[in-house]
């Protein structure tokens, strides 16, 4: 399966400025590797200018940051599947930890979504990862364990491993410049495997888990060769087209 290189650019970038960096971006990677996948997330009012950018190359795709577990209706503010789909989005975003802490979103309903996303027919990256505190606790597996447990609770046990991952991002390590060390992502991403390989006995062992919190073009070496390290989910990074490519082939 390809590596995932995986870029959130949050709510950074107007329209324009996000389809320049995604045209950079194709340039400076013309000579993607064939073990490796580009996806981006852009803000939603930037979305149809980055998938005009990736018109034509199949690697490249561009993903919702968010979506709500319903076709349409009285929801303001939100966006459905659907119109991500109908924008030329093949993928989605759930529950990252920005959602989960600033927007109050529970471990419930991040697990609506990923189901309701998939069932769309978007390929679902679900995002999860314990706070500094809860770590110091002590808590790393319990958090991962019960946040796989009701991201998955709509998932089927042969989910197709190709349309679903799953990005480990500790809290304490997004934005923050302070990265998880090779031993404490191979801990993190070896619990996430066994709880994957639990819950869903078919296609647990193969889904790709991605590792996200302050990647940058220096530590990408060391982080994308970890066992159970199958992409990266970057943020702050990710939005100049030179150091993401950077990444990207790293
Ligand atoms: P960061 O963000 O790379 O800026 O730490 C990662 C993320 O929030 O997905």
């Amino acid at each position: 399966m390809k590596k995932l290189m995986a870029a959130n650019w949050k709510m950074y970038k107007t329209a324009a400025d996000a389809e320049k960096t995604a045209r950079e971006l194709v340039e400076a990677t013309d000579n993607l590797p064939e073990d490796r996948e580009v996806m981006v997330f852009p803000p939603f009012t930037a979305i149809a200018g980055v998938v005009e950018a990736f018109a034509g190359n199949e690697n490249f795709i561009v993903g919702g940051q968010n979506c709500y577990p319903a076709d349409e209706g009285a929801f303001t503010g939100e966006i459905s599947p659907r119109m991500l789909l109908d924008l030329g989005c093949r993928s989605v975003l759930t529950g990252h930890s920005e959602r989960r802490h600033i927007l109050g979103e529970s471990d419930e309903f991040v697990g609506k979504k990923t189901g309701f996303a998939l069932r769309s027919g978007l390929h679902t990256v679900l995002c999860i990862g314990e706070t500094l505190e809860e770590r110091e606790a002590g808590a790393l597996t319990d958090v991962l364990s019960r946040q796989l447990k009701a991201g998955l609770a709509e998932l089927d046990n042969g989910v197709n491993q190709e349309m679903f991952s799953v990005a480990y991002e500790p809290v304490w390590a997004i934005g923050t410049g302070k990265t998880a060390g090779p031993p404490e992502i191979l801990e993190a991403h070896g619990i996430v495997r066994n709880i994957l390989s639990d819950l869903l006995p078919k296609t647990g062992k193969n889904i790709r888990i991605l590792y996200g919190g302050s990647v940058k073009p220096a530590n990408i070496g060391e982080i994308i060769t970890l066992d159970n390290v199958e992409g990266v989910l970057v943020g702050g990074a990710s939005l100049q087209a030179d150091s993401f490519s950077q990444i990207v082939l790293g």
